[in-house]
């Protein structure tokens, strides 16, 4: 028996709701082929795209360990599974790697087994992905990954996972600059505390955002796509990040941020002829530095 997955690319965070928004976009994405062995464990038999940089061990491998905490959960550890795990995007590169590899590893067991477990069941798995990628178990690359569309992390504890209507026709933008970040690193740097004012803000861009998804109300999209607590931090990881974000918001973009921890940048859009446009003019802001880069668009 053998079965092959695709997962998504996300893009996590959607300018101010830090660790709570996320979206799925078409591609990239990962791709996990599993085929049942006669003896029991995880084997990853091989990993292509990498560059031979993630690890092949499974407990530390996130398609790896997400398969095995299912197996754990479902007590079927006396199963066995040959992983294998191809790349189809940047590691480091802010478009949810270590998610798409972690839900395509999950999901495809799941459907390997007939469907043990509901879809939405398969979030906490996913998020012990996250956290041997990342030192923290977020939800907001893997949520939209798994379930597709735009996707509220409404809590944690207990997971609350909400996915939100989308105006039709949008689009985002995604550009990958040739630089990496780690996620690790880009988490470490925020600061521990928020200010009220800042807080206030930073609610108040959030329910407008939500708000104008659903209405829809691009102008209330438009405005509320502000992050005054990670962004102005993390910014200073991305080079050209202020001309970046300026050129995506003089082509038509509603807005423009860092897609998850970076470095990579998105923009949403109303339709697929500014998407384009944006992009082409976010990689010549950073052509300008010398920086060369990727560009995706996609209808959210
Ligand atoms: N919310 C997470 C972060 C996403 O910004 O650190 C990481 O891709």
């Amino acid at each position: 028996e053998k079965i092959s997955v695709f997962a998504p690319a996300t893009v996590a965070n959607v300018a101010c709701g830090f660790d709570i928004f996320g979206f799925a976009v078409d591609s990239p994405g990962d791709v996990v082929e599993l085929t049942r062995r006669d003896t029991p464990g995880v084997r990853i038999t091989d990993i292509i795209g990498d560059g031979g940089r993630l690890p092949r061990e499974a407990a530390r491998n996130t398609a790896g360990i997400s398969i095995q905490r299912f197996l754990q959960h479902i007590d079927r550890t006396d199963i066995g599974v040959d992983v294998l795990l191809t790349k189809q995007m940047p590691l480091g590169s802010g478009l949810g790697s270590s998610a798409a590899s972690a839900v395509a590893g999950v999901f495809a067991i799941n459907e390997l087994l007939g469907r043990p477990l509901q879809t939405i069941e398969l979030l906490p798995f996913a998020m012990e992905g996250e956290r041997i990628a990342c030192g923290s178990a977020h939800a907001d690359n893997v949520g939209p990954s798994l379930l597709g569309g735009f996707v509220v992390v409404r809590s944690y504890s207990p997971l609350d996972v909400i996915k939100l209507d989308t105006p039709a026709g949008m689009f985002a933008t995604l550009v990958h600059p040739d630089i990496e970040v780690n996620t690790k690193d880009a988490r470490f740097i925020l600061k521990n505390e928020v200010s009220l004012k800042n807080a206030i803000t930073q609610m108040g861009n959030v329910a407008g955002l939500v708000a104008g998804l659903l209405k829809p109300d691009y102008d209330l999209i438009s405005r509320s796509m502000v992050d005054v607590i990670i962004e102005p931090v993390r910014s200073i990881l991305i080079p050209q990040f202020g001309e970046v974000k300026q050129a995506a918001l003089d082509s038509g973009a509603l807005g423009c941020s860092i897609s998850g921890s970076g470095p990579s940048m998105f923009a949403l859009c109303r339709d697929l002829a500014t998407a384009e446009r944006v992009g082409q003019a976010m990689q010549q802001a950073f052509l300008a530095v010398g920086i060369t880069s990727e560009a995706y668009v996609s209808e959210i």
